[in-house]
């Protein structure tokens, strides 16, 4: 059995921690950064996660949510549906330990979410399988829960990549940024997803 190492090239997105070329806000939980080598961006959550409660959808291995604890985030609330997925982090050697600041509920977030409270986190990294196999969680019905509980001038990081725009002709990344506006959030395409923030005032459906 192997393991994708955190940080070998081919693993998560998530697990960079360049610090140049910082595009983002300063004030944000999560910060975009540019991998030069790739010409796109990863997120890097390793500077400005400090003090956050940030909400990681889909927990998988773990790799986003190790990326929020080293970059001092006091609450990490991580969601995984997959049992064999929640065995594996137990014996896969990069995978985060529960308990303290991270939290790992084994449940489908589309479910769990409606028993958080609203604005009770101040980012969310959303990194969910692509669209045809879990289309729940690119759903209008989802994004206004994840508008609810993002607390105002929150931030959203959609990882959406480029599914089916060669065999389909579809956009993902601008489906998404449509349904995050009806949402009730500002959002434009960024790197390899959507960023989203919580400006202004919430938009009640
Ligand atoms: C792309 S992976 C996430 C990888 C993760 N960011 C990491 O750092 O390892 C997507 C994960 O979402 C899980 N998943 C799929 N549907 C889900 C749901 N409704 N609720 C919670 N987790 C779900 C899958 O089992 C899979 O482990």
């Amino acid at each position: 059995m192997s393991f994708l190492d955190p940080s070998g090239a081919s693993a998560l997105r998530w697990a960079l921690f360049l610090k140049d070329g910082t595009i983002a806000s300063q004030n944000s939980a999560i910060r975009l950064v540019t991998r030069p080598a790739a010409g796109s961006y990863v997120v890097d959550v390793g500077g400005t996660a400090r003090g956050k409660a940030i909400l990681d959808t889909c927990g998988g291995l773990g790799y986003t949510a190790a990326a929020c604890l080293k970059g001092g985030a006091t609450r990490v609330l991580s969601y995984e549906k997959n049992e064999d997925v929640i065995w594996l982090r137990s014996v896969n050697p990069w995978s985060p330990q529960t308990g303290g600041a991270l939290a790992l509920t084994h449940g489908d977030v589309t479910v769990e979410i409606a028993k958080m409270r609203d604005a009770s986190v101040d980012a969310i990294l959303h990194d969910p399988p692509r669209f045809g196999i879990a289309g729940e969680l690119y759903s209008q019905a989802f994004y206004d829960q994840l508008a609810r509980v993002l607390g105002r001038k929150g931030l959203l990081f959609h990882y959406t990549g480029s599914p089916n725009k060669l065999t389909t002709g579809r956009d993902v990344p601008r489906e998404v940024a449509q349904r995050l506006r009806r949402a009730g959030f500002v959002a434009e395409l960024h790197g390899d997803g959507v960023l989203a923030t919580k400006a202004g005032r919430r938009k009640h459906r």
